[in-house]
């Protein structure tokens, strides 16, 4: 069985997106990885991955022993995308559906890495309850801190989830954090505000995903780069 890792967050442009796509480019260095677009805001990974066509999970979800039929290797990648759809297609992927789609691609693949929308619906309910581990990514100001930290009490109050897979990522440090911890989940990474990132840019994000992965896998090596690319890695 492979890890199911869930990357949420109640703060939108926080950076999930980005930290699922690095996590899912390192890790898929090494490993057999399937990266699941949960967003039906919608997501971007259509559009940033060029893919054509309307497959998406809400075809795998209804057809899950063909789970393979539905998923997608984008342009360059070594890992696998199932694409999110739209709004209106979220009340149908929750539940033993959901419970089903997920327990079978880790069955398939090594790491099954899940991006989110900030919300608490069903749908991610559920997605947490089937993950090996959280990560709950926020920023460092005190405004996004303190509402992570409330909607942990939360879930912690309505035994809604279980708070001991759940780690945090902060994401876009500028100063010094005003917590050293949250004091409910562990602090496992602190990621720098860049002074220009693109979405899916490995740049500054590579040393952090190897960590994260090091983390997560004992087997997880970091890669031997050239010159180059050690000099590029910041
Ligand atoms: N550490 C960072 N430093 C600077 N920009 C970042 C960083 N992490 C992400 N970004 C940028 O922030 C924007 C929002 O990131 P995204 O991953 O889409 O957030 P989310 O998925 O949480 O909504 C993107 O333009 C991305 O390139
Ligand atoms: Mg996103």
């Amino acid at each position: 069985m492979g890890k199911i890792i869930t990357i949420w967050g109640n703060k939108g442009g926080a950076g999930k997106s980005s930290i699922a796509l690095a996590l899912a480019e390192v890790a898929s260095e090494q490993k057999n990885v399937c990266l699941v677009e949960l967003d039906f805001s919608p997501g971007c990974f259509r559009t940033y991955f060029k893919i054509t066509g309307d497959i998406s999970i809400e075809n795998a979800i209804d057809d899950v022993e063909n789970v393979e039929k539905y998923l997608i290797t984008p342009e360059g990648k070594k890992y696998k995308v199932l694409l999110g759809d739209f709004p209106d297609r979220a009340e149908e992927v929750k539940g033993e559906k959901l419970t089903a789609l997920l327990n079978t691609l880790s069955k398939k693949f090594d790491l099954v890495l899940i991006d989110t929308q900030p919300s608490t619906n069903d749908t991610i309910l559920d997605t947490i309850k089937a993950s090996d581990e959280v990560f709950m990514v926020t920023e460092g100001a005190i405004t996004t801190l303190g509402r992570g930290n409330g909607l942990l009490d939360y879930l912690e109050l309505h035994k809604l989830a279980d708070l001991e897979k759940f780690k945090m990522i902060v994401n876009k440090k500028e100063k010094k954090l005003p917590f050293d911890e949250l004091g409910k989940i562990p602090i496992i990474k602190v990621i720098p505000k860049f002074r220009r990132h693109e979405l899916g840019s490995l740049n500054g994000f590579r040393k952090h995903a190897e960590e994260i992965l090091e983390e997560c896998f004992d087997d997880m090596q970091p890669q031997k780069r050239g010159l180059l690319g050690r000099l590029k890695r910041k």
